[in-house]
């Protein structure tokens, strides 16, 4: 067989010298030389048939073509925990990605950022997937994704979910890491079947990883969360004791604000965050904080603090944010 010879649609291919207007000559040489990517790009994307380009006349385009290209970027709207993004997101990025950076959403770990661990475990219309793997851009369709966040009913203990509270009281872990991940199975598993076997935990939850070994403990966790559910009385290994106590006494919380910030300089690590954030539920009227590296949510009791006031914090703390 003649090396690349190719027969072609005149309309649709310039062509090389040849015997006739419908057949060119590629050589091996002559395909790498012009950029084999550019070739498969075009017949993937449907963008037309690459077609033999001079080097000086390829640098030229190159050098004009803009780093991101929008044909990589699509405009979604993702719904998590019952909120409503509208984001532009890159195609080749994951939902993990996109929830942490691009809307300062923090509510799934990072472990693998390979689908082999589990811990950045979401729902995705009620079934558990990996964040980490999962593209952003094919689930903006009206998708329903839930995180941790999304599953609690409302504040302090009372508020968190019984899956939740079983991974909490009965210790169902150790670095946490992984916690995230097994409560979002877990919830999968529970909320269609709230009587499983031990295989059946075994089974759903055969996708998460616990590097700390913790797997006995995380499936008397489920047990527990299951019996709850099912409205029997759970003893926990670890039951709060004064906590529910003093959310009873605590000032009632009124009408309350949202608001997102960015930090002028981002933070070395995750674990100054969680620092920033005990330091600010110290002060009353802080509700609720979560966030990143690089952002913070915070809300707050509109009769106790502004805006003003929550930035003036977060300076005092260290961490200034930009206007
Ligand atoms: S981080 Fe996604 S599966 Fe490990
Ligand atoms: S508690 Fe550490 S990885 Fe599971």
């Amino acid at each position: 067989m003649t090396e690349g010879k190719q027969s072609c649609r005149p309309d649709t291919l310039e062509t090389t010298s040849g015997p006739t207007p419908c057949s060119f000559t590629v050589t091996r040489r002559d395909f790498l030389r012009t950029n084999a990517g550019a070739v498969a790009a075009g017949m993937m994307t449907g963008s037309g048939v690459a077609t033999l380009v001079e080097p000086e006349a390829e640098a030229a385009s190159q050098a004009q073509t803009p780093v991101s290209s929008p044909m990589a970027m699509r405009k979604v709207t993702l719904d998590i925990d019952d909120r409503k993004h509208d984001v532009t997101v890159d195609v080749r990025e994951s939902l993990w990605e996109t929830m942490n950076y691009k809307l300062g959403l923090s509510s799934s770990n990072l472990g693998c950022d390979r689908a082999q661990c589990g811990a950045c475990t979401v729902l995705v219309d009620g079934r558990p997937v990996n964040g980490c793997t999962l593209l952003s851009a094919r689930n903006g369709r009206g998708q329903k994704i839930v995180t941790v966040a999304g599953i609690s009913s409302g504040p302090g203990v009372r508020g968190l979910h019984p899956v939740q509270r079983a991974f909490w009281l009965e210790g169902g872990f150790q670095c946490g890491i992984c916690t995230r991940g097994f409560v979002m199975s877990t919830y999968a598993l529970l909320e269609r079947n709230n009587n499983p076997s031990r295989e059946e935990i075994k089974d759903a939850l055969s996708g998460n990883i616990c590097r700390c070994g913790e797997y006995a403990k995380i499936i008397t966790t489920v047990e527990k969360a299951a019996a709850e559910m099912r409205g029997e009385a759970v003893a926990y290994t670890a039951p709060l004791v004064g906590l529910e106590e003093a959310e009873d006494t605590a000032a009632p919380i009124g009408d309350t604000a949202s608001m997102g910030f960015e930090f002028v300089t981002a933070m070395g690590t995750i674990e100054q965050f969680d620092e920033l954030a005990l330091e600010l539920q110290q002060i009353p009227g802080i509700v609720r904080v979560s966030g990143t590296e690089r952002t913070i949510t915070v809300e707050w009791d509109t009769a106790r603090l502004d805006e003003a006031r929550v930035r003036q914090a977060l300076t005092e703390a260290g961490y200034p944010v930009r206007p």
